[in-house]
């Protein structure tokens, strides 16, 4: 699925993105499952490994599990408000929620500070 970044970010095409993806994303309890669900719903705005190729868009990957955790939850709730992430968290299950904030809290990353 390619598709350029003004498209992206039209939120009539979010949706029929987000829906597209669902349909092919594999919802069961695991990291291959929660891989390929990034892969499906997050990695055209959050990169492959979480890091974001998206302008605006965070880099998840190395951040806390329960703070992922809250995140996704707050902009599924709308108490956490943006427009693009509101539209996709819409479609996240409870155990969704759960595999995603371990999957990119499982992935390493190494920081180095300015000398
Ligand atoms: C269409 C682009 C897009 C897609 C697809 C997308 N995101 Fe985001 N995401 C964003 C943007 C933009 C932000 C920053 C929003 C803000 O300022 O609150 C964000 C923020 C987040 C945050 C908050 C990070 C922080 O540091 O507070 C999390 C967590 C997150 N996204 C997870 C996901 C997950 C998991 C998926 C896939 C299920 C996903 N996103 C799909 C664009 C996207």
């Amino acid at each position: 699925m390619l598709l350029t970044k003004s498209k992206l970010l039209a939120p009539s095409l979010l949706l029929a993105v987000v829906a597209g993806s669902l349909a092919e994303a594999v919802l069961a309890g695991d990291a291959a499952a929660a891989r390929a669900q990034a892969q499906a719903l997050c990695q055209n705005c959050h990169g492959e490994n979480g890091i974001a190729v998206l302008p605006g868009a965070a880099n998840l990957s190395g951040q806390q599990k329960e703070y992922l955790r809250t995140q996704l939850r707050a902009y599924r709730s709308g108490s956490r408000r943006d427009e693009q992430m509101n539209v996709v968290a819409k479609t996240l299950t409870d155990a969704d929620i759960e595999n995603l904030a371990e999957w990119y809290s499982s992935i390493k990353i190494t920081v180095e500070t300015p000398k």
